[in-house]
């Protein structure tokens, strides 16, 4: 995992918080998510997407999660201030590494990911560990499900990954360094991702 000091923490859960609006918004426009998906975001962060896709996209069931357990902390904080009287139905925060992620294969119509991948390897420049990430999404994805992330590192060779493995991006949104993909995965595996699986 890449450690975020305490000012990425801040800036992450206070700063980004307010762009995170318009990324939302425009996943409103771009992300066919069906009703009553089931829904995984790695590296939630404070919360912030999980409370708005929840709230404004109606998931039957939306599992936030993240590795570090301050993090975890600022999105309990958060949602507990969001939700005075509780989480809503079919929300829950739960600690896991995006490398492992402790899911059985197939279980989620959508999973998320926000400027989070590139946190796979213990450095941010670093790609080694994002292949490992991808392909943990892609087990746990079921077929024809969608990937939604937003990135600023790796962007190109992401792309390159979903290319391989007969992802199909339906939406991509390029501002300054940051883009934000939409993409589906194939209704069969591809013979790659059956390769590195063997
Ligand atoms: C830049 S923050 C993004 C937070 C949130 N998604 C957002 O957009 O506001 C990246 C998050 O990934 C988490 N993270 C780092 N390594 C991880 C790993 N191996 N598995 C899951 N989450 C991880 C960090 O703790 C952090 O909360």
């Amino acid at each position: 995992m890449a450690e975020m000091n305490a000012v990425s923490r801040f800036f992450v859960n206070r700063v980004k918080g307010r762009a995170n609006k318009r990324l939302y918004k425009w996943l409103t426009a771009h992300l066919p998510l069906p009703a009553g998906a089931t829904c995984l975001e790695i590296g939630c962060g404070n919360g912030n997407m999980a409370a708005r896709i929840m709230d404004g996209m109606s998931p039957a069931s939306y599992v936030a999660t993240d590795l570090d357990p301050r993090q975890l902390d600022a999105a309990k904080r958060y949602l507990a201030e969001r939700y005075p009287t509780g989480l809503p139905d079919g929300l829950e925060l739960r600690t896991a590494d995006m490398l492992h992620l402790l899911f059985t294969d197939g279980s989620f119509d959508a999973v998320f990911a926000f400027a989070a991948i590139h946190h796979a390897s213990p450095t941010h420049g670093d790609f080694t560990n994002v292949p490992r990430a991808l392909t943990e999404i892609d087990r746990v994805l079921q077929p024809e499900g969608i990937l939604a992330y937003e990135e600023f590192l790796h962007k190109d060779k992401i792309r390159l990954w979903l290319r391989d493995h007969r992802y199909q991006v339906i939406a991509s949104d390029k501002r300054w360094t940051r883009e934000v993909v939409v993409a589906t995965k194939p209704s069969a595996p591809s013979e790659r991702a059956t390769q590195i699986l063997a």
